[in-house]
């Protein structure tokens, strides 16, 4: 209904500030960026540059308010836009002016600017906001974590709709600042460097800045009660570690795992190139998800990880989600294979050089653990479908696929590429297609039907990836 209120003015508007083009040329911005897997995801017609927000948490009642400031320019004429989004809000100011907005579809905050956006101009967005996030869900479900003493929000493909009106979608990355006011006693997580931390009024606001770009799923927030350890690497990098408080049994091996993170991060270097992010670290909270996640800068573990004792191969899988995942993002989820492929492959080059068995021995491993007749082979690493972007053929078929085009192009060519590839996408995005292409330019070799055989082919390719096939 706003929608048609608002027509006259935009009518006033165009003719009054005699903006070039007609009223009817300002369209809407799409409702999603285009995501073969989830169109719904992210928006169309705006890039954000960098969001700030301002948040206050409180863990007993799980409240959340928040004030969101984004800076964006805008890549069409807009007569309105949409974040993506689940909580209440109550007001939007754009280009400092009062906004209306609605909701639509599952996430869809829709905001009409009291005037339209040309294309191509700066324009800042607040969004002020509210809520109990665990009480939200989109498509059934809810990725935002409580905690007994806070909540986490660390999840893929979604997460930011719990706690932060966004673009949601690792096409458009941003600079962040996060800012949590939280009670006395209790620590606020977020990514990158800790800026400032103070204390008043029986509340202490954590400053944290992440200042290269990041995807809105690699932005993270955890509150709860931390043990926070800093150091640094020998290549001179800031490292910020935090552990619940309240890891029971799992402590120790959490610890004895996270602490490596500043060695495994050189160690990763010598394969990836330099590390592309000004700190790092990593977070346990007080969660048993079944998962770990390569959260920018600062790795999200669940305490299950820990449960067997200490286990730095996954610390070496987040760690390595910082070039592959992180530094260069996918273009579309269906390119998944280009984070979990080669975050599970540098754990194979951890247990190759920790004498735990080689590259080749685990690739003979999964290509002989699964016959032709198992599932397995039914799932494509580069385009697996949105309900199996994160199964294990993703990891260790993809893997495989991996080892298959390093006994292809040798090592010369594999280890030009595993290091160039981050610098040559640097803070971008890319597709499974694009790397084909990269590594068939260093490798100087077509590499189309090697592609196809291990990473498209609902089938077990019919000869295993041995060395001996380089010949
Ligand atoms: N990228 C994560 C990892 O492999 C996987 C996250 C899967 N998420 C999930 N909800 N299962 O480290
Ligand atoms: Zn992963």
């Amino acid at each position: 209904m706003h929608r048609r209120l608002i027509v006259p003015s935009v009518l006033a508007a165009s003719l009054l500030l005699a903006i070039p083009a007609s009223a009817a040329d300002f369209k809407p911005g799409a409702p999603g960026i285009g995501d073969s897997y989830y169109p719904a995801y992210g928006n169309g017609g705006y890039d954000v540059s960098h969001y700030d927000l301002r948040l206050r948490y409180q863990p007993d009642t799980d409240r959340l308010d928040g004030t969101a400031t984004l800076l964006a320019k805008t890549t069409q004429d807009l007569s309105r836009f949409n974040l993506d989004f689940l909580l209440d809000v109550s007001e939007v100011r754009v280009n400092g002016a009062k906004a209306s907005f609605a909701t639509s579809g599952q996430h869809e905050l829709e905001i009409t600017p009291a005037k339209p956006l040309a294309k191509g101009t700066s324009v800042t967005v607040v969004v002020r906001y509210s809520g109990v996030p665990s009480t939200k869900t989109a498509y059934g479900f809810s990725t935002w974590h409580r905690t007994p003493d806070g909540a986490v929000a660390a999840d893929e493909p979604e997460s930011a709709w719990w706690w932060y009106p966004s673009n949601d979608h690792p096409l458009d990355k941003a600079t962040y600042d996060v800012s949590v006011s939280v009670p006395d006693g209790t620590q606020a997580i977020s990514n990158g460097t800790l800026q400032s931390q103070s204390s008043k009024l029986g509340r202490t606001t954590f400053n944290w800045r992440s200042n290269k770009p990041q995807a809105t799923y690699l932005t993270t927030l955890a509150v709860g009660k931390f043990d926070i350890t800093t150091g640094t690497t020998d290549s001179g990098i800031p490292v910020v570690n935090a552990y619940s408080k309240d890891l029971g049994d799992n402590d120790g091996a959490a610890r004895a795992s996270v602490e490596r993170t500043g060695e495994v991060v050189d160690w990763l270097s010598g394969y990836f190139g330099p590390y592309p992010f000004s700190a790092v670290g990593g977070y346990v909270p007080n969660t048993t998800t079944g998962y770990a996640l390569e959260t920018q800068t600062r790795p999200f573990y669940s305490q299950k990880q820990f449960a067997s004792g200490s286990n730095v191969s996954v610390v070496v899988h987040e760690l390595a989600h910082q070039w592959y995942g992180d530094d260069v993002s996918l273009k579309g989820w269906k390119d998944i294979w280009i984070n979990e492929g080669f975050a599970r492959y540098a754990q194979w080059l951890w247990s190759d050089s920790e004498g735990e068995g080689t590259t080749q021995e685990l690739a003979d491993y999964v290509y002989a653990s699964h016959p032709a007749d198992d599932p397995f082979w039914t799932i494509k690493p580069g385009d697996p479908g949105a309900e199996n972007q994160f199964e294990l053929p993703v990891y260790d078929r993809g893997a495989l696929a991996i080892q298959a085009l390093r006994n292809d192009i040798g090592d010369d060519a594999f280890f030009a590429i595993l290091k160039g590839w981050p610098q040559d996408h640097a803070y971008g995005n890319a597709s499974v297609a694009d790397f084909q292409k990269y590594a068939e330019k260093v490798s100087g070799k077509p590499l189309a039907g090697l592609f196809d055989t291990w990473l498209f082919q609902p089938v077990k390719p019919a000869t295993a990836a041995k060395a001996q096939a380089r010949i």
